[in-house]
């Protein structure tokens, strides 16, 4: 497994690309399940999550071609296994975004239940409950999720008890095959769902309401393939702007959508953060000024995202005062904090809050990532730290951040990856 090996205490100063989002190709691809022409998926990221969802589709017999431009071709026209085993879901739970279109188009589907992971239990229910207002026969039994459906899925309103983007994606994405029309409330609205629906509009479906929390569908008889271009990652964005605030740099991130971050450009801003935004990019700005702690509390689009959450825990950590950082999407997101401490940072965890006192520094050291976020935050720790940090388990990282190490020496960071056997 490898690591990364930062020498902190450099002030990160350049220009960035932005990668397109994983969060937005992952549900995309599943979605080429649901017709027999190719889909063309553009400015898709060079990430394991993304090359785990090609190895699923890839054993359900689906056609892949990647373009040296990282633009895949996919050909769903010759399926000949509806079956998302346990070896690829574990590694990925985004995998059961291929339980809506399989059923939708085949009415059959199998899909390895996912299990809890390092930041919480994670259940599907919601996923279950609505493909079974929708007439799906599900049934949970050895680690699998068997779910057929005699005839077309029908149409059905449904209220999800909770919002959840993956389960709203895989609602809808069934329900644009279904017979009449579906209506879910509750639905999620981040930007990466507003996309997938921009999608399947575009091979056919007829969708409305995406964006806001209630989503219309009403089912056609088909869909035909498309060419789309992926979205860029928010999430991907807002970490380097986070480690440029917490170095006190000032970088260009380009090729972003500055729309989809404005909960965390406005932390950012009273983290003392100068800002400049045009249509595709940001400036940061945080030379010569140390960072003012920030409060906040993470919610479902378009409150601050959870995702975020681990890195403004690095910022806070070095920040003038002392912020608090309340968790209330997933239940166990905090795993960084015990190792942002063993580097000298002052943080106590209160139930879903943790209370971060700034410090003046940190200070390197082996650390050990656990989620990909929590990886990401870790690293920002690293860059803002004296001397050296080593990050083990960075596979994490891998999962979600393109090319990371090389995007920060750009940065001028001091970074580098050593393969370890
Ligand atoms: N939940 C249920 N039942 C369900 C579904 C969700 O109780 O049937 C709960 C979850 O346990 C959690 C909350 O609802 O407490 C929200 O979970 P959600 O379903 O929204 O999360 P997800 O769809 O599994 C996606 C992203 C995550 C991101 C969350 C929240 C993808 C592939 N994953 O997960 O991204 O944190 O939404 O925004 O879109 C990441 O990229 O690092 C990542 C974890």
């Amino acid at each position: 497994m490898d690591r990364l090996h930062i020498n902190g205490g450099v002030n990160l100063e350049g220009e960035i690309r932005i990668a397109g989002a994983k969060n937005s190709a992952l549900p995309v691809l599943a979605a080429s399940l649901l017709t027999h022409d190719s889909v063309k998926v553009c400015n898709m990221p060079h990430l394991f999550d993304i090359t785990t969802m090609l190895e699923l589709l890839g054993c359900m017999g689906v056609q892949r071609v990647v373009d040296e431009k990282m633009n895949v071709q996919v050909d769903s026209s010759m399926i000949e296994n509806l079956n998302a085993p346990y070896e690829l879901v574990r590694t990925m739970r985004a995998s059961i975004l291929v339980l809506g279109p399989l059923l939708a188009r085949y009415g059959r589907a199998e899909v390895a239940l996912p299990g809890g992971c390092a930041i919480g239990s994670r259940p599907v229910n919601q996923h279950i409950a609505a493909l079974k207002s929708m007439g799906a026969v599900i049934e949970v039994e050895n680690g699998y999720i068997r779910a057929r459906s005699d005839g077309k899925l029908k149409g059905s309103h449904i209220f999800m008890d909770i919002v959840t983007v993956t389960g709203t994606e895989n609602v809808m994405i069934a329900a644009t095959l279904a017979e009449g029309q579906t209506i879910i409330e509750n639905a999620a609205r981040e930007p990466e769902v507003v996309d997938l629906a921009t999608c399947l509009n575009m091979m056919g479906a007829d969708i409305k309401g995406h964006g806001t929390d209630t989503i219309v569908v009403d089912g056609v008889d088909e869909l035909h393939g498309c060419s789309f271009s992926v979205m860029p990652d928010r999430i991907e964005t807002g970490t380097y702007l986070i480690a440029a605030a917490a170095t006190r740099g000032h970088i260009k991130v380009k090729d972003t959508r500055p729309h989809a971050l404005e909960s965390v450009l406005s932390k950012l801003e009273q983290a003392g953060a100068a800002l400049r935004v045009g249509e595709d990019w940001i400036e940061l700005d945080m030379r010569g000024r140390r960072p003012r702690a920030v409060s906040l509390r993470t919610a479902p689009y378009p409150a601050f995202p959870t995702d975020m959450q681990a890195q403004f825990t690095a910022l806070n950590a070095v920040a003038a005062g002392t912020g608090s950082i309340t968790e209330t999407v997933f239940e166990n997101r905090f795993m960084h904090v015990h190792e942002m401490n063993r580097m000298g940072a002052s943080i106590r965890v209160e139930g879903n809050t943790v209370i971060v006192e700034g410090v003046e520094r940190l200070n390197g050291a082996p650390v050990m990532a656990t989620d990909l976020r929590a990886s990401a935050s870790l690293v920002i720790a690293g860059l803002v730290s004296e001397n050296e940090t080593t990050v083990n388990r960075i596979y994490h990282i891998d999962r979600g951040y393109e090319c990371i190490e090389e995007k920060l020496q750009s940065l001028g960071a001091r970074i580098s990856r050593i393969p370890v056997r």
